[in-house]
């Protein structure tokens, strides 16, 4: 018997058969790509809640089994052994680099690892207030700009040459960010420090002395970047890969992950979390707070719990919040008070019914943000430590949907329920 799945229309008797595809893992799929042609039809999946949009080698996840993996290595392994530049390597070419390898890749990143001057000016067009995450979207599309005749998206060389680009060029623009924020100078990149070091340097330092910074924080934040590097077709890779189907200019195509990773249903959670905790306020108050969260009525939601895929438990969040107790022993920049807020509130929230039934746990951005604020970012660059974190796996995911013998524009269909033809009539006569 043929792996296929027979559909049926019963109003006309027709049928066809569906072949079904399996993975290495996860839930085989359903190939409708002839159910049109056969039986005139689109399948209906809003918010694509079963929808299997391309094939990946990149990463898997399990929800209900708190399983992720890149590449087939268990994001645990990776947290405990690797380095975030290890993992961008691994999810742009698919294997752990050898030594030799992984140095050609920093010699790489080091050539790129400067950006124009004129886009410094950029940020200077920005209100001194403006949110970090707007100012990310218009300095990321804005390379577009320096990258776009010159460079030939069919050419692999050129793409593999992207790739560089955004890995080099993203931690720039990031600390930018936060430099013109603060009214600081920005500071140039260094191919003498770490990813991890330089980023933090070029966040943090200023001309006048020396910075040193706290081996414990560069591992914290090492971690956090592993953590976010990729997370499979979730709505800001969709994003990117559905702008990249239409050949558009790869770093737009950033730029439009940037902008979708912004909603607080999605990265800009981590952001969310803290305000919700500082609203919160002292752990009297939770009670309150679970209720609106419970309330029908009320659009709050707890901030950092609950995911699409993840049913059971996230397995970044288990990692990241052993990272939150043991920075707090280790630093004492962390906020105790937000902390302990954050540890009574997911205590009560998972003994509470509507979450269990609802499988609601905490996310990984219900700790990342505690860990964030220990290193003395602050709340509004939150998302865009995410942004900078998971700009690898969009450049991953868009070199690889690039490859694809499939590759075709995205173009969902959809469900047409509107009004029926009718005749233009003139304003005057209009009632
Ligand atoms: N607080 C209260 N109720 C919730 C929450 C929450 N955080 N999340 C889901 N629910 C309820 C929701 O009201 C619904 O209840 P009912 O069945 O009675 O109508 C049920 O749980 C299912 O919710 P849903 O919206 O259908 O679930 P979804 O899979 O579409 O949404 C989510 C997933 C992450 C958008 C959602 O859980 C949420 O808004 N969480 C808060 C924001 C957040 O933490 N986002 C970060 C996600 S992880 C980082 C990333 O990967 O981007």
């Amino acid at each position: 018997m043929a792996d296929t799945v027979t559909i049926t229309d019963n109003r006309t008797g027709k049928e066809i058969e569906c072949p079904i595809l399996t993975g290495v893992y996860g839930a085989p799929v359903i190939d409708t790509k002839t159910l049109y042609k056969e039986l005139g039809m689109f399948t209906f999946d809003p918010g694509f809640v079963t929808t299997a949009s391309c094939r990946s080698a990149i990463t898997y996840l399990d929800g209900e089994k708190g399983i992720l993996l890149h590449r087939g290595y268990p994001i645990e392994q990776l947290a405990e052994n690797s380095s975030y530049l290890e993992v961008c390597y691994l999810l742009l070419y698919g294997e752990l680099p050898t030594q030799s390898g992984f140095d050609q890749f920093r010699l790489n990143l080091n050539k790129r690892n400067m950006v124009h001057e004129h886009l410094e000016r950029f940020y200077t067009g920005y209100r001194y207030d403006a949110h970090p995450m707007s100012m990310l979207i218009g300095v990321t599309g804005a390379l577009s700009s320096y990258y776009h005749e010159a460079m030939d998206i069919n050419d692999p060389e050129d793409r593999d040459l992207t790739a560089i680009r955004v890995i080099a060029k993203m931690p720039i623009l990031a600390a930018h960010c936060y430099n013109y924020a603060m009214g600081h100078p920005f500071v140039y990149s260094r191919d003498d420090l770490g990813y991890v070091e330089n980023f933090l340097n070029m966040m943090f330092s200023v001309p006048m002395r020396e910075y040193i910074p706290d081996p414990v924080a560069v591992r914290a934040l090492n971690l956090m970047l592993i953590l976010h590097a990729d997370h499979e077709q979730n709505a800001s890779t969709s994003t990117v890969r559905l702008a990249g189907s239409a050949e558009a200019n790869p770093f737009a195509c950033i730029a439009a992950g940037v902008v979708t990773l912004w909603g607080r249903a999605h990265g800009g959670a981590n952001e969310a979390v803290l305000r919700m905790l500082a609203q919160i306020e002292s752990a009297d108050n939770i009670p309150k707070f679970i209720a609106r969260a419970k309330d029908k009525d009320d659009s709050f939601r707890l901030m950092g719990f609950g995911h699409r895929v993840y049913k059971n438990y996230d397995p970044r969040a288990t990692i990241i919040r052993q990272v939150c107790h043991d920075l707090l022993e280790a630093i004492d920049t962390v906020d105790q008070p937000t902390f302990e807020i954050a540890m009574q509130l997911e205590e009560i929230a998972l003994k509470d019914d509507y979450f269990i039934e609802r499988k609601l746990y905490p996310n990984v951005d219900f700790y990342s943000g505690i860990i964030l604020k220990a290193l003395g970012i602050p709340t509004p660059m939150y998302t865009v430590m995410f942004a900078l974190a998971r700009s690898a796996g969009w450049i991953a995911q868009w070199l690889e949907m690039m490859e694809d013998p499939d590759f075709k524009i995205g173009r969902p269909r959809q469900l047409y329920i509107g009004s029926e033809t009718r005749d233009y009539i003139p304003i005057e006569k209009r009632g």
